[in-house]
């Protein structure tokens, strides 16, 4: 059998930054020609990476929707995106799979292009420019689709001010048989809400009063991932006949991270669900998990970086949607590699994605479709994570301490959400062939001498 993990290897991004400045009419600004301007410019770069987060009700700190809310901070953004620290997106550029949904992140032209607007005095150009303002569904407090059920989690107080909070909230999921999900959306309960919520990710969990459970109760069994929460982000509606499946009796549970903003405010954090009918088991069923968590227990002796691995087989063939990986405040780090069955003497193996970590921003990276990797049964998914216990990781709250593997934010943990669905040996072999017949590179290929 022909053993081969496929998937798309970004094409270099297009120089074509140069040519449009050279076409900028020179009337247009009285910069000089290479100054980009607001309007033309820096105007459409915010509206597709930024305001989803920067913009009046939201929770990031200020809008950058007009010239009048970005100017002030014109130096602010031009330090952040090019320490690619905005927009919130920490996969490593350099290495494996580039093809994501919902990507917002810059290419370094736009990078380019913001700080030699900045450095050239952040001119506003020609008002006639400016593109029509980003619309966003009528309001994220609505559901974009029909919920047969609601989840609500119990309210949070969050005070006046002080520092962020952090923990979970469990919920009843009202079903009385196995479901499969069709549809997912969380939603903030009030506009109020909406600026408090800063993540929120929702998980179908064992009981926490029936199984021993902390501040950060993913047990090594495992819950289930359903769906993340952040500024902008629509439902997910899954494609036609795929569906997540949902068991009865398990709770749901939202890990949160609150902000206060200058007024009391009782967060509520809300789920809503679209189901298949009672009994109907959809062709693809979904499954999101915690893998490949180290079995070696965690040891991170103080003031040093360590590296844990962790290792997970999968029985069946399978397409893998998404990878997010979970660790604490020492996090630093995670790679994804999968290791494919041996055939004879050959031995293959390829990192899918690495991505810096940063507790105070889980992000769940989905693959596009044409990307996803597709595994033969018998693929090792590894992970590699890394955390920094020394005085170097800014958020280390005791950098002389050992540092173990526990529940607590305090401790640590090192595995990844994976999302997938598995394939039977023939959907396998149609993925595959179909993944060669498009004119996609793989790193197969690359691999061959
Ligand atoms: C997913 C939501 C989100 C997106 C998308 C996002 N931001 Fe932010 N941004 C935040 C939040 C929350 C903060 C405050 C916390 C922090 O500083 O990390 C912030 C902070 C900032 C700050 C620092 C503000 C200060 O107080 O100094 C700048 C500048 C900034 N963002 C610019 C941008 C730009 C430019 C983009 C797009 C290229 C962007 N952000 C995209 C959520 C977002």
């Amino acid at each position: 059998m022909r053993i081969a993990g496929y998937f798309r290897v970004r094409a270099v991004a297009p120089f074509g930054l140069l040519a449009s400045l050279v076409l900028l009419p020179a009337s247009a600004t009285a910069q000089s020609p290479q100054t980009p301007t607001f309007t033309k410019d820096v105007a459409p770069i915010l509206q597709r990476s930024c305001v989803a987060c920067h913009r009046p009700g939201e929770m990031a700190p200020m809008s950058l929707m007009t010239y009048e809310d970005a100017r002030p901070w014109a130096r602010a953004v031009k330090t952040r995106t090019s320490a690619r620290e905005m927009p919130p997106w920490h996969i490593d550029r350099t290495i494996g799979i580039q093809d994501f949904k919902n990507n917002p992140s810059l290419s370094d032209q736009e990078i380019a292009t913001i700080a030699k607007w900045v450095d050239g005095g952040a001119p506003r150009g020609n008002p006639a420019d400016m593109p029509a303002p980003r619309q966003f569904a009528a309001d994220s407090s609505d559901w974009q689709f029909a919920p047969d059920i609601v989840i609500k989690y119990p309210r949070h107080k969050v005070p006046v001010a002080g520092p962020d909070l952090y923990g979970n909230l469990y919920a009843d999921i009202p079903i009385d048989q196995d479901r499969y999900i069709k549809a997912i959306q969380t939603r903030a309960a009030d506009p109020q809400s909406r600026k408090v919520v800063h993540h929120a990710l929702s998980y179908a969990v064992d009981d926490p009063d029936v199984e021993v459970s902390g501040d950060d109760s993913q047990g090594v069994d495992g819950g289930q991932f359903l769906v993340e929460y952040a500024s902008g982000k629509n439902a997910e509606v899954y494609p036609e006949d795929s569906g997540v499946y949902l068991q009865q009796g398990k709770k749901a549970m939202v890990s949160y991270h609150l902000h206060s903003i200058g007024e009391e405010t009782m967060a509520g954090i809300e789920l809503g669900v679209q189901l298949y009918p009672k009994g109907y088991v959809p062709k693809h069923v979904r499954w999101s998990k915690q893998l490949a968590q180290s079995t070696a227990g965690i040891d991170i002796p103080a003031g040093t970086v360590a590296r844990i691995d962790g290792y997970v087989m999968m029985h069946k063939a399978a397409r893998i949607i998404s990878f997010q990986p979970h660790m604490h405040i020492r996090g630093k780090r995670q790679c994804l590699e999968l290791i494919y069955p041996t055939s004879g003497s050959s031995m293959k193996s390829e990192i899918v994605s690495c991505a810096d970590f940063d507790y105070n921003w889980h992000l769940n990276y989905s693959y596009a479709d044409a990307a996803a990797p597709i595994v033969p049964a018998g693929t090792i998914l590894h992970t590699i994570s890394w955390h920094d216990n020394s005085t170097a990781n800014r958020s280390n709250p005791d950098p002389k301490n050992w540092v173990g593997d526990g529940q607590r934010t305090i401790d640590e943990m090192g595995f990844a959400w994976i999302g997938w669905y598995d394939l039977s040996d023939d959907e396998y072999k149609q993925e595959v062939e179909a993944r060669k017949a498009s004119s996609v590179r793989t790193t197969q290929q690359q691999q061959q001498p």
